[in-house]
Order: structure tokens, then sequence, then C-alpha cells
């Protein structure tokens, strides 16, 4: 996950091994509560008749959340290279409280598992390479998937891994297979000025290529690929935005935690991330209404 992004570059700017951590999981606590609040404002308005699925999710544990917050979607899929795809494979076998919601839910004939692939009634996941969207779909069919379903796709720190035409060819899949639609992204941004050119250079020194960060230049360049591949009313906000939008109270419970002594550094690091969503919606849900 993103979490190593944030690692290397903090490591790299902070002496204080407290400090870092705890803008660590200040960062990790927005982008949570930040792609949450998108995705259940959509799953408010399809009432849960609907698909998500997260695109490169590796260890991501979403679909346990919303089984235990009663927000289940009808089917939640999840895609990622089939060597990370058998890992959780592997965990979810051996892990009780991961496979017990799985089996739980799941009705009608057994499941179907092997090393690279789980489908149950309500979670599957899919081993595929993004970047080749024929592939992806075929394989997501096979697990049911029912493109005339409302459906959100979740990018979160996936596509700056991916050069632009692959992304672009992604996002212009998924605006064209399916009629109602939200896609929510979340990665760099402002990676143009001193401090995102800072972070490039930290990343890569790790061996960290980011083969899409030319996208991740700006708001609006982040804007400009999500409505110039198939999608409308886009938008797209950086990690300190919705940092404010966040429960004060909460915020303020969380920085009492630890004194916020490198306010500039987190500050600047949330500029370094953002938010962007964007909706098709030939149903007329009220998808466009979606916003913070
Ligand atoms: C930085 S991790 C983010 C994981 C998860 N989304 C999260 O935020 O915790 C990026 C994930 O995207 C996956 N990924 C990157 N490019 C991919 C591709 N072309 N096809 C499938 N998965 C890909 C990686 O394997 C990895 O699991």
């Amino acid at each position: 996950m993103c979490s190593s992004a944030w690692i290397n570059l903090i490591c790299s700017s902070c002496t204080k091994g407290v400090t870092f951590f705890f803008l660590h999981a200040l960062g990790y606590y927005a982008r949570v509560q930040g792609v949450s609040y998108l995705l259940e404002a959509f799953l408010k308005k399809t009432e849960c008749n609907c698909q998500i699925v997260n695109l490169g999710a590796g260890m991501d544990t979403l679909f346990w959340r919303l089984k235990d917050e009663n927000l289940l979607p009808r089917k939640y899929f999840e895609v990622d290279f089939p060597m990370i795809v058998a890992r959780k494979i592997h965990n979810i076998k051996s892990k009780h409280p991961l496979s017990k919601p799985i089996i739980e839910t799941h009705s009608g004939d057994s499941l179907l598992i092997d090393s690279h692939s789980l489908d149950s009634s309500r979670y599957s996941i899919v081993g595929a390479d993004l970047r080749f969207s024929s592939d992806l779909e075929e394989k997501l069919k096979k697990h049911q998937l029912d493109v005339h379903l409302p459906t959100v796709l979740v990018a979160e720190c996936v596509l700056v891994y991916m050069t632009p035409q692959q992304s672009a060819d992604l996002l212009k899949w998924a605006a064209s297979t399916f009629p109602v639609a939200m896609f929510i992204n979340y990665e760099q941004v402002n990676m143009a000025d001193r401090f995102g050119q800072i972070m490039i250079e930290n990343l890569q020194r790790r061996q960290c290529n980011l083969a899409g960060v030319e996208v991740c230049r700006s708001l609006e360049s982040q804007k400009e690929r999500l409505l110039v591949n198939g999608w409308e009313n886009a938008h797209a906000i950086d990690m300190m935005k919705v940092y404010s939008f966040l429960p004060q109270a909460d915020v303020k419970r969380i920085e009492e935690l630890e004194f916020l002594d490198e306010k500039e550094l987190f500050e600047q690091l949330m500029q370094h991330y953002c938010i962007c969503w964007a909706s098709k919606d030939s149903s007329n849900l009220g998808l466009a209404d979606i916003t913070f």
C-alpha cells in the first residue's frame, strides 16, 4: 500500500521517529476517511444495490470493514497481480476472522477457490493485470460481474504505477463498460514542484518508479485525465482540504495524542496527495451530487 511512499518520504525529511509514525498515521486516517466518505455516499445513493471493484487492492481490508458496518454491496470485487492475489488468498484461508465473513455471506454452490482467484456470492478476488482490460473484463465476468449494475471503481495508489497511456486505457474501459458508475482515485498530486521532485527522487533511490507521475502534476491534470477518458463531473481535491472536512473533534483528539511539531511538513505532505472522483449516471441516481 501507499504507506511505503509516506515512509520513504518522511524518513528522508524528518529526524524524529515518533513524529514520522504519527504523521503517517494521520495521513492514513485522512485517506481512509476521505475515500470511505465518497464510497458510503455511493452506497447510499444506490441503496447498496451495486458493485465495488477495488483495482490494485493489495492487502486492503475494505470488504471486511463494510461487512462489519452492514454496508456490503451486492458484490465486492478485488483485482491485483496474480502473485499478490495468491498471497491474499493464502491469508484468507489461514485466518478465520478473514474467511468467516466470506463464508457467512455465501449462498448456493460451494465457493470457488484456487491459487489465483476466489469467487463467493459477495466477495471475489481476481488475479489480473490492469493494463489489459479485455482480459480483466473476461475474468471479472467469469465471477459474475454485472456491467448493468451501478458500479464504483476504486484505485488507491495504483494508477501512478502505470504509464499515462495505460491508466487512460483503464479509465476509458471503465467509462465505456459501466453505464452507471463512479471512479475514485487516491494518489500523488502537485508533483512538479520542488517538494514533489524530492518525493520522486527519494522514491527512485529506493527503486520505486512512478511511471504515471506526469499525470500527477496538478489537480487540474488529474481531473482532465478523467474527463478526456469518458467520465463526467470530475473533481479533485488535495488531502489537506480533505483533512479540513473531517470531524474537527476527532482531528483535535488525534492531534493531541502527539504534539504536532512538524505541522508544516504535514501540510506539505497532505498537499501532495489527492482524492479525485468522477461519475457517469444514465439512470439519474444523483451521482453527480456526490461531493465533500
Ligand atoms: C501501493 S499498492 C496499493 C494497494 C491498495 N490499493 C492500498 O491502497 O492499500 C499498489 C497495488 O497495485 C497493484 N498494481 C499495480 N499495478 C498493477 C497492474 N498493472 N495490475 C494489477 N495490479 C497492479 C500492486 O500489485 C499493489 O498491490
